[in-house]
């Protein structure tokens, strides 16, 4: 059989570490897909630059149109990144007639919807594997090994630029600011990064696993993101006298009221074996009624490693190429005509414990009308430390961890607490999860 034809859009880290793996691994690969596999033409801004991979005998141009409607191409391999041209070429490779394979996690968050009926209607896969987690192949997991099971939570540290800032600060006590720029010179940051800080780049990934896992539509913008920015070394500090680490986590749940997604910094007891994912490895940790806690660790980021996710899913769609379109496994996991209608809770109906630490003065009466406040509002304190005044004596820290507590009491206790005179500045507040 004919080598099946590949397009690809971009030849950046995750392109050219694609080309290298087909390469290298050219004849096993091929002896899983039951036919070779060829990249023949390829798209990028400048054709001439220095790359990490050999182009010699591919077709390369600076017109992606020109690869999406090349007719020989069965293939296309969207690797451009954002949600511009790259969402405008995914669509006019289906209205073509190709599969698509892409690495674009914000392309499925915000047009995944749109992206999977137009490629229903034309009959043509859409691969996303190394959306999520690099990879780690986490779509696959869910969406086939995991098919057995009601999926009851999921929580997932998916921002390998976040794990590794938060990693740093606690291991070696350095700046955010110096991890940060440390992160991009590796490769490993978004182009903007505030996407990687600001928990966005999680909600995008978190937003397609919640999905997956409860056959619900993509919806990105009812994800709750909250960045670690705000987290000072004082905090990751506290938390790990108190046997707890602060890190990234993307949670999707299935609770009474609805499902709820949030990206948020969040205290997981040290014991935890996601507690111990560190640097820029992500893990992601599903809980099914069947099979219980299930964890997937790997590379979310990188060049062979998310190529590892792209080639699997060129592999994937070459397997099925002659097959019937209607017996694909479904982009969400869940049959089209079969997604629901679940409700996503708001973040002030989610139950959760919490770190607060607050700066307070240091006599009496202050303790007492903080847990008089909390009391009030129904929260219960399982744990408090104060540590001495580094001011002279006029204010110190104090840290309590509740019990659980539905979110919109918390926010009235911490406006409440905000406002007594003893108080100084804001009370940072860290959500908390057993993960048991
Ligand atoms: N910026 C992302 C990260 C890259 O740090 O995890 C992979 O999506």
């Amino acid at each position: 059989m004919n080598p099946v034809k590949v397009g690809l859009l971009g030849l950046g880290t995750v392109g050219g570490g694609t080309i290298n793996v087909l390469r290298r691994n050219a004849e096993e690969i091929s002896r899983r897909a039951g036919r070779g596999i060829m990249i023949t033409h390829a798209a990028a801004r400048d054709i001439n630059k220095p790359r990490i991979c050999d182009t010699t005998d591919i077709l390369l141009t600076t017109n992606p149109q020109e690869v999406v409607d090349n007719p020989e191409l069965e293939i296309i391999v969207e690797l451009i990144g954002g949600d511009g041209l790259a969402h405008e070429m995914v669509l006019r490779a289906i209205a073509n007639g190709k599969h698509v394979v892409t690495a674009n996690k914000a392309l499925i968050a915000k047009h995944g919807n749109e992206i999977f009926a137009a490629a229903k209607e034309k009959g043509v896969m859409v691969a996303f594997e190394a959306a999520v987690a690099g990879g780690i192949p986490i779509i696959k997991a869910m969406r086939e090994g995991l098919a057995a099971n009601r999926i009851e939570w999921l929580a997932g540290i998916i921002n390998g630029t976040g794990n590794f800032i938060l990693t740093e600060m606690r291991d070696k006590g350095r700046d955010f600011a110096e991890v940060l720029a440390e992160a991009q010179s590796l490769g490993y940051a978004e182009a903007d990064p505030t996407f990687d800080v600001e928990g966005i780049d999680a909600a995008h990934k978190l937003t397609i696993l919640a999905s997956i896992a409860f056959g619900i539509p993509l919806q990105f913008e009812r994800t709750f993101t909250e960045g670690i920015s705000q987290i000072t070394r004082e905090d990751v500090v506290y938390a790990e006298e108190l046997g707890y680490r602060i890190k990234h986590l993307g949670i999707a749940r299935r609770s009474v009221g609805g499902i709820e997604m949030r990206v948020h910094p969040t205290l997981i007891p040290a014991r935890r074996l996601i507690a111990n994912v560190d640097g820029v490895m992500n893990a992601v940790l599903v809980r099914g009624d069947a099979v219980g806690p299930t964890l997937y660790y790997g590379a979310g980021a990188g060049a062979d490693p998310t190529a590892s996710a792209v080639v699997a899913d060129i592999v994937d769609v070459t397997r099925v190429l002659t097959s019937d379109p209607e017996n694909h496994v479904p982009h969400l996991a869940f049959q089209s005509d079969a997604i629901a209608d679940t409700p996503i809770l708001p973040m002030d109906e989610v139950i959760t414990s919490y770190y607060l630490r607050m700066q307070v003065q240091d006599h009496p009466g202050v303790l007492a009308d903080i847990t008089r406040i909390l009391a009030e509002v129904g929260i219960s304190v399982e744990a408090m430390i104060q540590r001495p005044s580094l001011d002279g004596g006029y204010t110190v820290p104090l840290i309590m961890l509740t019990h659980q507590i539905v979110e919109a009491k918390m926010n009235k206790a911490i406006a409440q607490i905000e406002e007594l005179k003893a108080i100084q500045g804001q009370v940072v507040r860290i959500r908390m999860e057993t993960l048991g």
